[in-house]
């Protein structure tokens, strides 16, 4: 003890005399400062994060850099950016980061240990010698998004290295990447998530890895193959393996692989089919096992039941058969996490079992015919979700049992069960609750002032929204979101909405609600989205209390009775205004032009009369292609997590209703179809060059077609049927090429249907009913013209081609439920564990979903 005091006492001195030299000189190494300067030369750093970096000061004492506390040499270079943008749903803004190029000759520092320069925007990596260090160990260049590196050879040649993580790099042309990392004698942790890799080498027996290798993540590749031979043949040391989300096909190996240590095995969103092999309940480490989202089948081994280490198991998304029962989760005396849903499977546990976990998370599901009763001894319960499931409560007794136990989940999903219970008498209590598609009956229940998120769709509730609204006069809850559309609720909205200012969502759609806007609704201030679709309400918007709702986007009150004039309130926060199919008259206010972030303007089926504002082109959305992209999204914590949420609406586009969520915002529309508008389309009406559908029909339009509208070149759908327009159809028209729904038929328009383009492709019904119409596709010669014929092929083949490019950028989503993980997570502390959790959580079930982000993204 004595001795070892000393020594750091001697320690500590020589430290101090150190330090006290630093003020004096600079501490830094002169080799080291000229090389981190060099390396500035190449940033780009539009946040000036580098600012300290200044020749005169100590390199040591610089933003990002640590120096050795006695030799004063650099040992780590850590300049990971960690800006954020919540604005900007989970997609991240690396725009204030650093970019530009990675000079590798930061590796001739001969004490650097340490280089992190992840989540940045560098777009480069250079070399201009050959890269010699034989002190690095840690290298993360993760989440450089647009960082192509074409090889690693570099890499191969450092052999300290023991923890390498280039994530979402793109190496795509690196088919020699297994061959570089075996040879890195110290490699403990490799981390290639979302590198676009193809080749993994599956019929290699053996890859010659460093026997420290701990983990190897190769998540969110390109790899088409069966699962390689090697990965089960990793030395037993391996304590991670991450495969997931990739292409693999056919089944696991049936003997038990030499990996005795592993503790988490991750497969899902895969294309692996066959049983689970039997040797799975010998890994006695193991602590996680994802296998969701694949096609297994048969019965799960009744051994998985002896990996008492087992917290995770996720096996929801397959096809197994057979029956569960409590012989499969026997020991499993640490699980956490189960998840565990497949259609064709039955469970059947002994009503006496008390299973001998503890459960904070369970998905699970076909539950058939009564709920298993050990779910009430899971008092620690935190998520729980049941699907797919056919269950009554038989008693009053139990129902109330089963509210009462539920109100103690934060986090309660109850998601396309059969289930029927009766909400009336609940009084519900966590943070989180869905109940969508069930067949709950009765009315609707009551909720403490610890619920933020309640979402009742699409059940059979009955009854006055009162009850859950004016039951608490306390102005102390904290409702952001309520969501009850599609029941039979009735009766009119209620004035007691001053209790619940909180609300930022409120959906009501598709009930027999009546009555008009309360003067209440006024206090809902934060109030962003507004869905009362298909009801009976009525009255005049125009001067309701909702225009002291100044912080409305989306105001959606189709198919009802209101009347009165447009409102002129609008906030300038309003994107969506859907007043379709109501009673309302007078003109459209020109208030409408001074929305900039208006993407949806639906006032279709109503009595509008007068012109056309020829002021529409003053929406800045509608003409400015980078405009309102950043789209509204809810987000809400559950007391652990933090969920984002997109609001959706029903559009009907091109004669079809489609439901658009996370492509919304990407929607740009203008319905006046069916009112009694007359005068003329002023050409400013068509220099709505962002605009996908347009629809004037049956109005009293007069005029002709100018021929600007050959500028509206995002335009999909046109349709300018049932109004008086005449003169030509102008050849500019053709020049729309995602055009696939054109509709000008019954007006008076005359001449000749401009030939040789893809106007030729719409049917006859596109241009019937105008008397002094001709040429193809109308059986009616143009007699004056002798050259209807021309060729129209190659302009046909462009009209496919963008038809299906269109739709599939405008479908995209329209039939994914959004599903169980609608609410599309994230968790907002540090980057890297948002990644990492995100991943591990939600990105779980809907490969869909990514996949239309990405595609959406790439869209951009
Ligand atoms: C110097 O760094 C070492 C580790 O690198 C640490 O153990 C030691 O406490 C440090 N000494 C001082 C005086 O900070
Ligand atoms: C690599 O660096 C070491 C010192 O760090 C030096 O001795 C060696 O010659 C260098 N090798 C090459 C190929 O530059
Ligand atoms: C594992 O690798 C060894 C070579 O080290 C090889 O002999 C053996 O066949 C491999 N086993 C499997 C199951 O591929
Ligand atoms: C694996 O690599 C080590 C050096 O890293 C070498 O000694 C050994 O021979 C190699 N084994 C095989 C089977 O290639
Ligand atoms: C697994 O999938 C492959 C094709 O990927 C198929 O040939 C094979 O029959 C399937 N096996 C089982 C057991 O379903
Ligand atoms: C594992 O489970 C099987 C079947 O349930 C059982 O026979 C065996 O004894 C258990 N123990 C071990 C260590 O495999
Ligand atoms: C309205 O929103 C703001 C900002 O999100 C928040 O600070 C405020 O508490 C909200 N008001 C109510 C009544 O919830
Ligand atoms: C056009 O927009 C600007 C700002 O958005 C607004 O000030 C102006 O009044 C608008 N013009 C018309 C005619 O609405
Ligand atoms: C349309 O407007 C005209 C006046 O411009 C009016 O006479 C007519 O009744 C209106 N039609 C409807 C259906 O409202
Ligand atoms: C629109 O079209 C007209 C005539 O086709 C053209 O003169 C004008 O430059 C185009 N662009 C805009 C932005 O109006
Ligand atoms: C809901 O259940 C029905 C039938 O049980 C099924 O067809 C549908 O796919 C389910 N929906 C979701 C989102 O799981």
């Amino acid at each position: 003890m004595d001795s070892n005091n000393i020594i750091w006492k001697r320690k500590y001195v020589f430290a101090m005399m150190l330090s006290t030299l630093c003020m004096m000189c600079s501490c830094c190494n002169e080799r080291d400062k000229e090389i981190l300067l060099k390396f500035k030369e190449g940033v780009t750093d539009p946040s000036g994060l580098l600012s300290s970096w200044k020749q005169e000061q100590d390199c040591c004492q610089w933003k990002g850099v640590t120096c050795h506390n006695i030799t004063a040499r650099v040992i780590h270079l850590t300049l990971s950016c960690d800006y954020y943008d919540v604005e900007e749903d989970e997609e991240y803004n690396s725009q204030k980061c650093l970019a530009g190029d990675i000079i590798l000759s930061l590796l001739d520092m001969e004490y650097l240990q340490h280089l992190d320069l992840s989540y940045n925007d560098f777009s480069t990596i250079s070399a201009d010698s050959t890269v010699n260090s034989s002190t690095l160990n840690y290298i993360d260049l993760s989440y450089n998004n647009n960082l192509f590196i074409k090889s690693l050879e570099w890499l191969s040649q450092i052999s300290s290295l023991e923890y390498i993580d280039l994530s979402n790099i793109n190496l795509h042309m690196e088919t020699n990447w297994l061959h570089w990392m075996t040879v890195l004698p110290s490699l403990v942790e490799l981390y290639l998530e979302s590198c676009k890799l193809e080749d993994i080498s599956p019929s290699l027996e053996y890859a010659n890895f460093s026997t420290s290798l701990q983990y190897i993540n190769l998540y969110d590749n390109y790899f088409h193959s069966e699962l390689p031979k090697w990965i089960f043949n990793l030395s037993s040391h391996v304590l991670k393996i991450d495969l997931s989300r990739n292409y693999f096909m056919g089944q696991l190996p049936n003997t038990l692989p030499n990996l005795h240590s592993l503790t988490w095995l991750a497969l899902h969103d895969n294309y692996l089919n066959g049983s689970i092999p039997d040797w799975i309940g010998q890994l006695q480490y193991l602590a996680g096992l994802s296998i969701h989202d694949n096609y297994f089948s048969g019965s799960l081994p009744t051994n998985l039941g002896n990996l008492s280490s087992l917290n995770i198991l996720m096996a929801d998304g397959n096809l197994f058969t057979g029956v569960v029962s409590e012989r499969n989760f026997a020991k499993l005396k640490n699980l956490k996490y189960l998840f565990f849903e497949s259609p064709y499977i039955t469970f059947d546990f002994d009503p006496l079992w008390i299973p001998p976990f503890q459960l904070e998370r369970l998905y699970i599901g076909p539950l058939h015919p009564t709920l298993p009763q050990w779910l009430y001894t899971q008092t620690s319960l935190y998520f729980l979700l049941i699907q797919d499931s056919k269950f009554s409560f038989e008693s009053a007794n139990n129902n109330n049992n089963f509210w009462r136990f539920a109100s103690t989940v934060q986090h309660l999903k109850l998601y396309n069960n059969t289930i029927e219970g009766d909400l009336s008498e609940a009084f519900l209590n966590s943070s989180i609750i869905v109940l969508t598609s069930n067949n709950f009956k009765g009315s609707l229940p009551r909720l403490s002032s610890n619920v933020v998120f309640f979402q009742v769709n699409n059940s059979s509730l009955s009854g006055s929204i009162s009850r859950l609204l004016c039951h608490s006069k306390k102005s102390n809850n904290n409702l952001q979101y309520l969501d009850l559309s599609d029941n039979n609720l009735s009766g009119g909205l209620t004035d007691c909405w001053m209790n619940w200012k909180s609300l930022r969502y409120v959906n009501l759609g598709g009930n027999n609600l009546s009555g008009n806007i309360p003067p209440s609704m006024g206090f809902l201030s934060n109030l962003t989205s507004l869905h009362l679709h298909e009801n009976n309400l009525s009255g005049d918007i125009s001067s309701s209390s909702l225009q002291y709702c100044r912080s409305l986007s989306i105001l959606n009150v189709r198919e009802n009775s209101f009347s009165g004039n447009i409102p002129k309130w609008m906030p300038q926060s309003i994107r969506i205004v859907q007043l379709r199919s109501n009673k309302f008259i007078g003109n459209i206010p020109i208030q409408i032009c001074q929305m900039p972030f208006l993407i949806v303007l639906d006032i279709a089926y109503n009595r509008i009369s007068g012109h056309i504002p020829k002021c529409l082109n003053n929406i800045t959305s509608f003409v400015d292609m980078h405009y309102s992209t950043s789209w509204i999204f809810y987000k809400f914590f559950d007391g652990r997590d933090f969920f984002t949420y997109r609001d959706d609406l029903i559009l009907l586009v091109k004669g079809q209703q489609s439901k658009y969520d996370s492509n919304l915002k990407l929607i740009r529309m203008v319905d006046l179809s069916s009112n009694n508008l007359t005068g003329t389309m002023s050409p400013q009406l068509f220099s709505l060059s962002q605009l996908h559908f347009l629809n004037l029909s049956h109005n009293r339009l007069t005029g002709t077609i100018p021929k600007e509208i050959g500028n509206m070149t995002q335009l999909e759908s046109l349709d300018l049927s049932k109004n008086e327009l005449t003169g030509q159809i102008p050849e500019s028209i053709s020049s729309l090429s995602f055009l696939d729904n054109l509709n000008l038929s019954f007006n008076n328009l005359s001449g000749q249907i401009p030939s040789g383009t893809q106007l030729q492709s719409f049917s006859e019904l596109s241009y019937i009913g105008n008397v002094d119409l001709c040429g193809p596709p109308l059986p009616k010669n143009c007699s004056n013209h002798g050259d209807d014929t021309k060729t129209l092929g190659e302009n046909d083949d462009d009209g496919d081609e963008s038809d299906f490019l269109s739709s599939l950028y405008m479908g995209l989503g329209v039939g994914f439920a959004v599903g169980f993980w609608g609410v599309c997570g994230a968790i907002f502390f540090s980057r890297k564990c948002r990644h990492a959790y995100f991943r591990f959580l939600y990105d779980l079930r809907d490969r869909f979903y990514v996949l239309l982000l990405t595609n959406l993204n790439s869209f951009h």
